[in-house]
């Protein structure tokens, strides 16, 4: 089965992020000069996905508002011979279709996917979240539709290993390997947030998904889990105990760019992977390290 359409949260507050985000959603904030999101909408489309849901709430309007054209500033830079400018972002202006739906009140992941039932109605759907980055030859959510397919259209999670001292920040899953390469587990279980003594793996998603259109009905019978919100991890459990759902590791660098240190992170290696940057800080870094073990105090 072909996925065409990709659901995006982009309702939370990005608390985590203020003050920058007292004005701009967390997902503008750019790493060098392109906003998060950029990267897991460029995820999704390099999958194959031919519709992105945004789940979105009030004031975020600007990210709905990157995707689409700018007719003023198009006019700007065309009377100003800013050719390069145009193309960049008239491209950006025409790169997928968006659609979006509100969540008018902040109840969990599992309630913000809910809101997406009309939208998305019986067909099989990716979810990707924007607090993780992941780079590499193949797109993560394109590896995960491929086992899908691979393995009868069911849901497939995107999974990978964690210290145990981390599981407590994540769904983690359980389940037995159906391959030889020991890349697919076919899942027994899925809990939100384990402490560390009570976790059945360290198998962790940072929030890619394959879901089946019957999602919404799990979804529909859940309670508030840990934290008190609607966990989407209860609902894929409660599917994964009466129909069959995979769980795949990718392959893929990842970043958690929800919180500053993997922000800074993914800043410092996207510098280095970027042709224009990739001198420069390469020479930067090598010079501030040389100053750092010479014992030379940093300037601000
Ligand atoms: C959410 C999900 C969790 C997942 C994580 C990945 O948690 O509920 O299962 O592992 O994203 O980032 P959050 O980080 O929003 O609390």
């Amino acid at each position: 089965m072909k996925i065409k359409q990709a659901v995006i949260p982009v309702a939370g507050k990005g608390t985590r992020f203020l003050p920058a985000t007292k004005e701009i959603p967390k997902e503008m904030i750019p790493i060098i000069d392109i906003p998060m999101i950029h990267y897991i909408v460029q995820e999704a489309i390099d999958s194959g996905i031919q519709q992105i849901i945004f789940v979105n709430s009030t004031n975020k309007e600007s990210i709905e508002n990157y995707f689409d054209r700018n007719y003023a500033l198009e006019k700007f830079l065309e009377m100003n011979n800013k050719h390069k400018e145009l193309e960049l972002i008239q491209k950006i202006g025409t790169l997928v279709d968006i659609v979006s739906v509100r969540q008018k009140e902040q109840l969990g992941l599992g309630h913000a996917i809910l809101t997406t039932e009309r939208i998305i109605g019986k067909d099989n759907f990716a979810v990707l979240l924007g607090d993780d980055l992941i780079r590499g030859i193949q797109p993560c959510t394109g590896q995960l539709m491929k086992i899908s397919e691979t393995y009868g259209d069911n849901p497939v999670i995107g999974i990978m290993d964690v210290p145990k001292a981390e599981v407590s920040k994540y769904g983690i899953i359980d389940g037995t390997f159906v391959n030889g390469e020991k890349q697919t587990v076919i899942m027994k279980e899925m809990v939100e947030k384990p402490s560390p003594e009570n976790t059945p793996t360290t198998w962790a998603t940072p929030g890619r998904y394959i879901l089946s259109g019957d999602i919404f009905e799990y979804l529909k019978k859940i309670k508030r889990g840990a934290g008190g919100e609607y966990q989407l991890t209860d609902a894929i459990n409660m599917m994964c105990k009466s129909r069959s759902v995979y769980a795949h590791f990718f392959t893929g660098r990842r970043y958690d760019t929800g919180n500053i240190f993997g922000y800074f992170e993914a800043t410092l290696n996207f510098a280095l992977s970027d042709p224009r940057l990739k001198t420069y800080a390469t020479e930067l870094i090598k010079k501030l390290a040389k100053d750092l073990s010479s014992g030379k105090d940093h300037e601000v």
